[in-house]
């Protein structure tokens, strides 16, 4: 019989509240998703207060600040601070984004932050991408070539040709896109989801790549393109400005293309 409850176990909990000390004036609240797989409870929401005179001006600022001085238990990813690497990503405020390049000042009110949704949970903050990883790793994400290179030089390109690439070399890998788009929630089993078809077009579009009909045949599929409906979450939530609908857009228009 189908279930329209969550399961018990995955009941998230209130969880504990670390206030700010004794004499802050400019306080904020933010109440973060934790779940420890080793304790065998529910998942929680702790609460801590803020003391922002003493902490940076980005989310990813608070989040090193309850992990330095108030909770060192909590667990997240970060690496380069500057929206580059894409490890930081998360839901934050119901939007998934990076902790890094989101200011604190963006949000009125209280800050909630989960994990990046509809994956399964490492820790805390941390969820699990090896399947998104794998999805990435099978569209062949190097350069591949049949004519042998030139004797002389590398395999250059014209300004236009390199200009193809704008738009789609930017991305960062940190899955924002992916886990905002329903058909990637329903089907990520199948369905390559936003992040990973932008990677592929970018392949497909890069003019020194001469195997795009072999690229072409292995997304010619109805779950591992075709699960795109043109929802456009991806788009609206790309924290590079990156614009992954429309280059499943082309992906399509390029089969259509070569089917008539
Ligand atoms: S446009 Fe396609 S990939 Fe983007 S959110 Fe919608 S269904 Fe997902
Ligand atoms: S397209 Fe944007 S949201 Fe998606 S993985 Fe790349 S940088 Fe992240
Ligand atoms: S820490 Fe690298 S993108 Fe945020």
């Amino acid at each position: 019989m189908a279930e329209f409850t969550l399961p018990k176990n995955s009941k998230i909990e209130k969880g504990k509240t670390i206030a700010a000390a004794n004499g802050a004036k400019n306080k904020k609240v933010f109440h973060v998703y934790r779940w420890e797989p080793d304790s065998g409870n529910n998942p929680r929401m702790d609460t801590y207060e803020i003391d922002l005179d003493k902490c940076g001006p980005m989310v990813l600022d608070a989040i090193i600040y309850i992990k330095n001085e108030l909770d060192t238990t909590l667990t997240f990813r970060r690496s380069c601070r500057e929206g580059i690497c894409g490890s930081c990503s998360m839901n934050i405020g119901g939007t998934n984004t990076l902790a890094c390049t989101k200011a604190i000042e963006e949000y009125k009110g209280d800050i909630k932050i989960y994990p990046l949704p509809h994956l399964p949970v490492v820790k805390d903050l941390v969820p699990d991408l090896t399947n998104f990883y794998a999805q990435y790793a099978s569209i062949k994400p190097w350069i591949q070539t049949q004519s042998p290179p030139p004797p002389d030089r590398e395999r250059l390109q014209s300004k236009e040709e390199r200009e193809e690439l704008d738009g789609l070399y930017e991305c960062i890998l940190c899955a924002c896109c992916s886990t905002s788009c329903p058909s990637y929630w329903w089907n990520s089993d199948r369905y390559l989801g936003p992040a990973t078809l932008l990677q592929a077009y970018r392949w497909i579009a890069d003019s020194r790549d001469e195997n795009t009909g072999e690229r072409l045949d292995e997304l010619e599929d109805p779950f591992r393109l075709y699960r795109c409906h043109t929802i456009m979450n991806c788009t609206n939530t790309c924290p590079k400005g990156l614009n992954p609908a429309k280059a499943i857009g082309e992906i399509k228009k390029l089969l259509v293309e070569r089917s008539v």
